[in-house]
């Protein structure tokens, strides 16, 4: 359990939540693992367990898949109206919502993030998907289409697309933002008509599992959202390789996005994924300086850095380069440390102890390579996976801390000479998911912007995120886009209907 201190600060229906084993969500009913099996999620800022979760693993995820496929053949779920499917979800907003406080403390207590940023930002964000994702149940069109077909001269046609659910789905997320990206991959699902098997990442399983109960209660039916909790290599694997699942909706590291595509080769399984990042984060001397040395320090150390789209990789321009350095090292040096649960903290513990020696072995090897840290470069006390806000100056672009996606709050600041001399080392990367440029001359901006290779470009912000704004990468960020309208596309299939009538 969590530490005395803590628990004395949590809600009640939190501490009911975290006082019984968690269970697998299976057509509806909460179940052991068959094997029986359990392990333990951890709160990164003591290193103690919270509670034991079910073990899921390759048995289960064929239950969960039949269950699933059971509900999307013969359940309600397809032939209700899609009104009614758009106020199940509309619902799950709601009480989503009136268990904001829960979702947050769960948040923190199993992910380390800041209680203030999970009650600002992830559980809200999350709520707004699913009601964004309610509004396109009854949008969601096909097209009549004029067809000519010189092989049957004066025979006349009416033909139409319908755009059908996809079927059973698979959805593997990851740790960072661990309710919110259940949103983003379970909204589309829904408002589309599909059945889903979601594997929460195992470091951080509880805020799904919560959400598991209310989706419950918000009447969505038994077995559209079933829930294995286990780790990707059991679990995960069974589930991107299973030969009765439609598609696979994977977020995490580029090295298990392309296992998983590997994995979805044997029934070709549709895929879509949102891999890693190295961002490069643009700052121009027109830029406002105060805001943009401001948005460099947001844009790598929100959620400690911990973000796919992290503004890892900061470029500055040459004259400016100090001046913006000591500006964002001051930004580094403030920001207030410690456990989440605290409503003072600005940066928690690391997701996991694996992740603490990931971030520390970046740091250690850029170091050793020659890099200089202007602050930071450590970890940050003996107990919780705590590490300092860290600038790093004096790299090469070979270097694996400019290369390689750190996921910590550890950034490389470096200089660049002009806006051609940019496009070429701000594009030096495997990776294509987000950019961001400061400068007050828009008409630069936008022809920077336009020769980025990235999914998301922020002018003078970022990190900002909508439901309505599709995010996903170019190159090996990923497969597809996630959010807005563009994300509707993975989970429908297009069918042609052609008819003669004359
Ligand atoms: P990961 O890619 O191993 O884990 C993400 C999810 O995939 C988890 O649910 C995990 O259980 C599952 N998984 C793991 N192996 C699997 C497999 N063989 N088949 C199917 N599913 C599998 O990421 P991990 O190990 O937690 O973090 C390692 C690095 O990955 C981080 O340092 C970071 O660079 C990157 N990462 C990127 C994220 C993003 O948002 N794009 C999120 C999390 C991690
Ligand atoms: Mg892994």
């Amino acid at each position: 359990m969590a530490t005395t201190s803590v628990q004395s600060q949590l809600n009640q229906q939190v501490l009911q939540f975290l006082s019984k084993p968690k269970k697998i969500l299976i057509d509806g009913k909460w179940v052991d693992a068959v094997s029986g099996k359990t392990f333990a999620t951890l709160d990164p800022s003591t290193e103690e367990p919270l509670v034991q979760v079910a073990e899921g693993d390759k048995q289960d995820v064929d239950l969960a898949v039949k269950a699933a496929r059971r509900a999307f053949e013969n359940g309600p779920w397809r032939t209700m109206t899609a009104s009614e499917r758009g106020r199940a979800i509309w619902k799950l907003a709601d009480l989503m919502e009136q268990h904001l406080e829960q979702f947050a403390e769960l948040e923190t207590l199993d992910n380390g993030k800041p209680i203030s940023v999970a009650r600002a930002a992830d559980v809200p964000l999350a709520v707004d998907l699913f009601r964004y994702m309610a509004g396109w149940t009854t949008k969601i069109e096909g097209a009549t289409i004029p067809i000519s077909v010189p092989y049957t001269p004066g025979a006349k046609y009416l033909s139409y697309t319908l755009r059908e659910p996809v079927g059973v789905v698979a959805q593997i997320i990851p740790w960072n933002f661990p309710l919110l990206m259940a949103a983003w991959k379970l909204g589309p699902a829904l408002a589309t008509g599909c059945t889903v098997v979601l594997k929460p990442a195992e470091q951080t399983p509880l805020s799904s599992l919560l959400l598991g109960e209310l989706a419950l209660e918000a009447g969505i039916p038994a077995g559209v959202l079933n829930i294995v909790t286990g780790f990707g290599e059991t679990a995960g694997a069974a589930l991107a390789a299973h030969p009765d699942v439609d598609k696979v909706a994977f977020t995490g590291s580029t090295e298990v996005g392309k296992l998983v595509l590997q994995a979805a080769a044997g029934n070709l399984k549709k895929v879509s994924l949102e891999l890693g990042g190295k961002s490069p984060n643009v700052v121009f001397s027109d830029a406002d300086i105060d805001t943009a040395v401001k948005g460099a320090a947001s844009a790598i150390f929100f959620n400690h850095g911990q973000c796919c789209c992290a503004g890892s990789r900061l470029y500055v321009e040459n004259n400016i380069f100090d001046q913006v350095v000591e500006g964002v090292s001051q930004q580094a040096k403030k920001i207030r440390v410690g456990a989440g649960m605290d409503p003072k903290t600005q940066m928690g513990p690391l997701v996991s102890h694996e992740q603490l020696q990931r971030v520390c072995g970046y740091m250690e090897s850029g170091l050793t390579e020659g890099a200089k840290a202007v602050t930071g470069g450590k970890r940050a006390g003996t107990k919780g996976y705590f590490v300092e806000p860290t600038v790093l100056v004096n790299t090469n672009p070979k270097m694996k801390v400019v290369q390689e996606e750190i996921f910590g709050p550890v950034v490389t600041a470096i200089p660049f000479k002009d806006a051609e001399d940019i496009v070429s080392s701000a594009n030096d990367t495997v990776y294509g998911l987000a950019a961001g440029i400061w400068t007050k001359d828009i008409s630069k901006a936008h022809q920077l912007a336009a020769q980025l290779k990235a999914g998301t470009v922020w002018i003078n912000c970022y990190n900002i995120f909508d439901a309505a704004l599709p995010f996903g990468g170019y190159k090996q960020s990923g497969w597809g886009r996630e959010m807005g309208k563009d994300v509707l596309e993975l989970y429908t299939e297009v069918k042609a209907v052609c008819t003669r009538i004359g």
